[in-house]
């Protein structure tokens, strides 16, 4: 870092902190330079980066000031008015390299949606371990599908619980929710068969239906009300579509969560239709506000339409690989196709969640990272209100922990996110989560990390960083 970088950071700090609150003067130039030890040009480059940052102004013959937060605008982000036709995905490598960056414990992680151990349990984890170790090596045999029954007697309590009743036998353990995901789709579809997704969507969906020769369909995503029933009408009329993947409670990456008419109305028009619809349910109980939202299965009174997915990868712990897949109607093949895939998910850990889902620690356990979450949330929204330029957007999640920000139309988020590495801070591309580029000038930040002044001075550099032009594509430029 250069030494006019080093004293912009450290009067940021001081500017954030409240030392220097909003409309006061900033110390003179020369002063600046006295107390900092630096040259009058190097304090004077650190100044000029803070004002482009939209943090100070000079103002004519009488300094330097500290500005009031620049009002972000918070609008709706940009919707694609009609679904594209559906297309086959060649691979990227973008996504490993995205993942491999949330393993370095050198990075800022704004990258991967995996929250820091403040917003996990693994000291709940470890207690539950320790326990079920004590009591022998039943835990040691293969759980063959459907898995561990206490496991499935526990997820089905706490549907319960949430006012969602599901028996026991249509819950199946897999290998984390991505598996759950993949087992539903080998189960409702053939190679070539046409999915729609909401668009942007988690771009593990892109890669599952990739692997399994799958045909997508981007239905556009409303940031405040989830898929665009409308859309999703125009494309059934045109297209046969064989299931639909939705997460409608704080999808990934706009966090937009669906109103329950419209989750019912949903499954309501996919019976209709004997379409199937395969619901992501692995972010609703990260709710920051209320009660705990309804998912789309609770509308599936007869249980033939939905298949949900979830785990317990965003509220415990991801590298556990534990999660269920639910169908009343599919049960049978979604077991058959979990013994052909990999036999059994892993006993061991399928025995200490049971011991700890039926604890009251976990009810509790649950109740603290939400509003751990919402907090980290809004600092996540306001920091980057501050620091990036004005006419940036950010998406208004009520749960989750993914804020997605759409820049100008010109800017690269991969060259973005290329630079950001190079300075230690991780980020995810908006071109991942979806086909055709379409979200090349956004970026999705990872709110769930422990702040500090180190994250907050990761967000004011990449506030700097998008407004360089070496990071906007010149066709574009305005
Ligand atoms: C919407 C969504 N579904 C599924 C997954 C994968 O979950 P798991 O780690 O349990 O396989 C993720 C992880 O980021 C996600 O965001």
């Amino acid at each position: 870092m250069t030494r006019y970088q080093q004293i912009a950071n450290t009067l940021r700090a001081q500017i954030t902190q409240g030392q220097y609150p909003v409309g006061t003067r900033l110390p003179g130039i020369r002063q600046l330079a006295m107390l900092s030890g630096a040259s009058i040009t190097t304090v004077q480059s650190a100044c000029n980066l803070l004002q482009d940052e939209g943090l100070i102004e000079a103002r004519p013959r009488a300094g330097l000031y500290v500005c009031p937060p620049r009002q972000t605008s918070l609008e709706p982000v940009h919707q694609a008015p009609q679904p594209r036709a559906p297309i086959r995905l060649t691979p990227t490598s973008l996504t490993a390299e995205v993942m491999q960056q949330s393993l370095n414990p050198q990075y800022i992680p704004l990258g991967a949606a995996i929250p820091e151990a403040d917003f996990l349990g693994m000291d709940l984890l470890n207690h539950s371990r320790r326990r079920r170790t004590r009591q022998g090596n039943e835990d040691a045999k293969y759980a063959v599908p459907p898995g561990s029954a206490e496991l499935r007697q526990a997820i089905a309590r706490n549907y319960a619980t949430r006012g969602a009743p599901i028996a026991a036998e249509s819950i199946i353990i897999t290998n984390g929710c991505h598996e759950a995901l993949v087992l539903a789709l080998r189960c409702v579809t053939q190679p070539g068969d046409t999915v729609a997704i909401e668009s942007p969507s988690y771009y593990g969906f892109l890669q599952a239906m990739q692997g399994l020769g799958l045909n997508i369909l981007e239905i556009p995503n409303h940031p405040d009300t989830g898929l665009s029933l409308e859309a999703l009408d125009f494309a059934l009329a045109r297209w046969t579509i064989k299931a639909v993947i939705v997460t409608p409670n704080f999808s990934n990456p706009m966090g937009s969560q669906m109103p329950s008419d419209r989750k019912a109305a949903l499954v309501a028009r996919l019976r209709a239709l004997d379409t199937v619809l395969i619901e992501d349910d692995i972010y609703s109980e990260l709710f920051h506000q209320g009660t705990r939202p309804d998912t789309c299965l609770q509308y599936d009174e007869a249980g033939d339409t939905v298949i949900l997915c979830s785990s317990v990868s965003k509220t415990l712990a991801p590298g556990l690989r534990i999660g269920w897949v639910i169908s009343p109607r599919f049960a049978p093949q979604l077991i058959e196709q979990k013994l052909l895939l990999n036999i059994a998910t892993a006993s061991l850990p399928q025995a200490w969640v049971a011991e700890l889902l039926i604890s009251a620690k976990w009810q509790q356990h649950l109740s603290l990272v939400r509003r751990r979450h919402a907090q980290a949330m809004a600092k996540m929204q306001q920091a980057v209100m501050t620091f990036f330029p004005e006419g940036t957007r950010i998406s208004l999640p009520r749960g989750g922990f993914v804020l997605w920000v759409e820049l100008a139309a010109s800017l690269d988020g991969t060259a973005l996110m290329r630079h950001a590495i190079e300075h230690h801070i991780s980020i995810t591309p908006g071109t991942l989560f979806a086909i055709n580029g379409a979200f090349r000038h956004c970026i999705r930040l990872n709110a769930a990390v422990h702040w500090s002044a180190q994250v907050e001075a990761a967000i004011a550099f990449l506030g700097h960083a998008v407004r360089d032009p070496i990071f906007h594509r010149s066709e574009d430029k305005r």
